[in-house]
C-alpha cells in the first residue's frame, strides 16, 4: 500500500493541507482517499496494478441525476436561495430553457452569477452534472 500513500500525501499537498487547523476543507480519510484515487493519473493506477485503485481510479462508476442532485443541487434548488430557479417550477426551467439546453448545461458547468461552477460538485464530471440538470428538468415539466 506503499503507493496508496504517495497518491494520499499528494492529494493532501494539492488540497493545500489535509487535517490542518487553517485548512477550510477538513475530508475524512474516506473523502481524502477518493480524492486520492480519482486524481491518480489512469498510467500509474495500471502501472501499480492494484485493483482496487484501477477500479476507483478509472472513475467509470457515474453517479445519478439523481444522487447529484440530492447531494450538491437540492439546498439551493428546493428552496430557491439567491434566485436558484426551483426544481417543479416548470415556468422558470421553461424560460432557462429557451436559451438551449447547451447553454443550461454550460452555464452550471461553468456557473453564472448566483450558480456557482459545477454547483459545488466539484469531482463531478461535466456527465454527471447534466445528469443532475437532466433529472431537475425530468422534475420540472
Ligand atoms: C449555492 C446555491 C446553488 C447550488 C448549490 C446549486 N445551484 Fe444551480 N443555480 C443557483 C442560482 C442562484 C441560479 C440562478 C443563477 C442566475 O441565473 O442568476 C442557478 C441556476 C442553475 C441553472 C440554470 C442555468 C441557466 O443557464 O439558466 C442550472 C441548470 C443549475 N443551476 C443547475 C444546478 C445543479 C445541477 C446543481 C448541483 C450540481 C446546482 N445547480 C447547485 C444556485 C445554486
Amino acid at each position: 500500500m506503499k503507493q496508496t500513500f504517495g497518491l494520499m500525501t499528494l492529494a493532501c499537498t494539492l488540497l493545500m493541507g489535509c487535517g490542518g487547523q487553517d485548512s477550510s476543507l477538513n475530508l475524512t480519510a474516506d473523502q481524502e482517499q477518493q480524492v486520492a484515487a480519482r486524481i491518480a493519473p489512469i498510467g500509474h493506477v495500471n502501472m501499480a496494478g492494484q485493483v482496487v485503485l484501477a477500479a476507483a481510479g478509472a472513475g467509470t462508476a457515474e453517479r445519478s441525476g439523481s444522487d447529484i442532485y440530492g447531494t450538491n443541487c437540492m439546498a439551493c434548488h428546493t428552496t430557491g436561495v439567491a434566485g436558484a430557479p426551483m426544481m417543479g417550477d416548470v415556468g422558470a426551467w421553461a424560460a432557462r430553457l429557451t436559451q438551449g439546453i447547451e447553454v443550461v448545461y454550460t452555464n452550471a458547468i461553468n456557473g453564472i452569477r448566483g450558480m456557482p461552477m459545477r454547483g459545488t460538485c466539484m469531482d463531478c464530471s461535466d456527465s454527471e452534472v447534466k445528469a443532475a440538470i437532466d433529472h431537475i428538468l425530468n422534475n420540472s415539466k
